[in-house]
């Protein structure tokens, strides 16, 4: 199930990111952090959702819902734009839920109005850069290692007014 995330799920964050590799929370963050504090979790799931948006999709676990993977992006300082990412659970993967949270993402976006969508992705990260690519997203080389991909976003077309 696709749900936008609630601070109810914040037990659930924390078990999610203490499943993660370190080359998952790597990719994912782009530097090491060894533990996910209720702060910080609580702060990740409690997000403004009419702002920026945090999205959680879940499966049945032995005690209850667990994630299988989250999908958020958050706007930039001038609200225009927004900074996606995302991370899908190890042995969750090549399942389509990456693509379905990103092809989320970009229409939820666009709908609000946000003119682009971005991310910093590690040139080692060839499954986050072709999906990228194949959703539309723009490649460039950014700093050191890292690529840069863009996604303009048309703004959802208006509805016509009746006569
Ligand atoms: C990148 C990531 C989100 C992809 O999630 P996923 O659910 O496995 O992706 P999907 O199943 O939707 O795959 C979509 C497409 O991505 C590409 N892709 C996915 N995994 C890939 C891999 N290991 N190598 C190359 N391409 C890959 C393919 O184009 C794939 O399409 P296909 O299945 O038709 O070949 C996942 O690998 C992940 O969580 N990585 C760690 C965190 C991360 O890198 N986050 C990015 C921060 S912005």
């Amino acid at each position: 199930m696709l749900r936008p995330l609630c601070p109810a799920d914040a037990p659930a964050l924390i078990e999610f990111f203490a499943s993660h590799t370190p080359e998952t929370v790597h990719d994912r963050y782009g530097y090491s952090i060894s533990d996910m504090s209720p702060e910080r979790a609580g702060a990740l799931v409690g997000v403004n959702q009419a702002w920026d948006l945090a999205l959680g999709i879940f499966g049945a676990g032995r005690s209850g819902e667990r994630l299988a993977a989250v999908g958020r992006f958050c706007r930039d300082p001038d609200g225009s734009g927004a900074e996606f990412a995302l991370v899908v659970r190890e042995n969750r993967r090549h399942l389509g839920m990456g693509s379905l949270l990103l092809k989320k993402l970009i229409e939820v976006a666009a709908g609000r109005g946000l003119d682009r969508l971005w991310a910093q992705i590690s040139a080692d990260n060839p499954a986050m850069l072709d999906l990228a690519r194949s959703l539309g997203f723009v490649l460039s080389q950014d700093e050191d290692r890292c690529m840069r991909a863009v996604r303009p976003l048309r703004p959802a077309a208006k509805p016509k007014r009746r006569r």
